[in-house]
């Protein structure tokens, strides 16, 4: 393909632009479908580490490894040609120290050619922000609800909901904005802390969960699809219910295989049969 003919991805800059305009269209998808579904409507698709939840079973997304990751990614940037994808770095992969985060963020940048990294925290995680943008690479916050800090949490809530929580909320979006990542994702708080959040960041906030308040809108694909079980968070809309469409045809393809009634006609090779024509093998050595 030549360099005229190639679709420009959108940048960094394109997700600062966004700011205060059009709100930023972002999905999420692992794998290569759902990818190219994604990149016709998307303006940032995330491979998140909602991963190890959605596809592998786990409970958490602590298990979730950079090896894991890197091979999602490079999948969904094989597949896809317009939107920015950004990698969720996962749990244990930057928290140790700058160099660490560092360290793992070019090996995911590297080995998979996406846009941008993304890592839950806050304060505590300014530094390692900073270093990483001052060295090339761009970065994506995620603050309020953070799903690797299930256990230090205490479970999934709602954040900013008392003043002392608005007051750690807000201390962690200046700081992540201070240190220089070009978009914030805000998971799970209510209304009027999303709209502050938002007027006082310069990096283009991300709700999910956060309202309309926010620059852009995330929700894990597979969710809003209806294609995962169990619980459905408030904030998930169901734009399909995919789910009972695909167990009943494959109840449809079970029934068929055990009564014969598939393959029919229609999905069977046609052809002459030259059986009759070829002399057994074993037939020919004893002639
Ligand atoms: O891992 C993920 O999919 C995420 C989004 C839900 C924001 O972090």
């Amino acid at each position: 393909m030549s360099a005229q003919s190639r679709v420009m991805r959108r940048t960094v800059g394109d997700a600062r632009k966004a700011k205060g305009a059009t709100p930023l269209v972002c999905l999420t998808a692992y794998t290569a479908p759902v990818a190219q579904w994604a990149d016709e409507v998307a303006d940032i698709i995330l491979v998140g580490d909602s991963l190890g939840m959605v596809l592998y079973g786990f409970e958490t997304t602590l298990p979730v490894t950079v090896d894991m990751m890197i091979a999602h990614g490079a999948a969904v940037m094989r597949t896809t040609q317009r939107a920015m994808v950004v990698v969720d770095m996962p749990f244990g992969s930057y928290q140790e120290s700058p160099e660490q985060g560092f360290r793992n963020a070019a090996r995911i940048i590297k080995e998979t050619g996406c846009g941008a990294v993304k890592l839950e925290g806050g304060a505590e995680m300014a530094q390692a922000v900073s270093y990483m943008v001052q060295r090339g690479i761009p970065v994506m916050g995620h603050i309020g609800l953070q799903p690797q800090s299930v256990n230090s949490m205490g479970g999934y809530r709602v954040a900013g909901k008392t003043a002392e929580d608005y007051g750690k909320l807000l201390n962690d979006a200046q700081a992540i904005d201070e240190a220089g990542a070009f978009a914030i994702v805000i998971e799970g708080t209510v209304e009027d802390v999303a709209a502050d959040l938002t007027r006082r960041m310069k990096a283009s906030s991300i709700g999910i969960g956060a309202s309309a308040a926010c620059d852009g809108q995330i929700l894990v694909t597979e969710d809003m699809l209806g294609l995962t079980n169990g619980h459905r968070a408030k904030f998930v809309k169901p734009y399909a219910e995919l789910a009972p469409q695909a167990r009943e045809a494959l109840g449809r393809y079970a029934a068929e295989v055990r009564e014969r009634a598939f393959p029919s006609a229609d999905f069977v090779y046609k052809g002459q049969n030259n059986a009759a024509a070829v002399q057994d093998p074993v037939d020919k050595k004893s002639a």
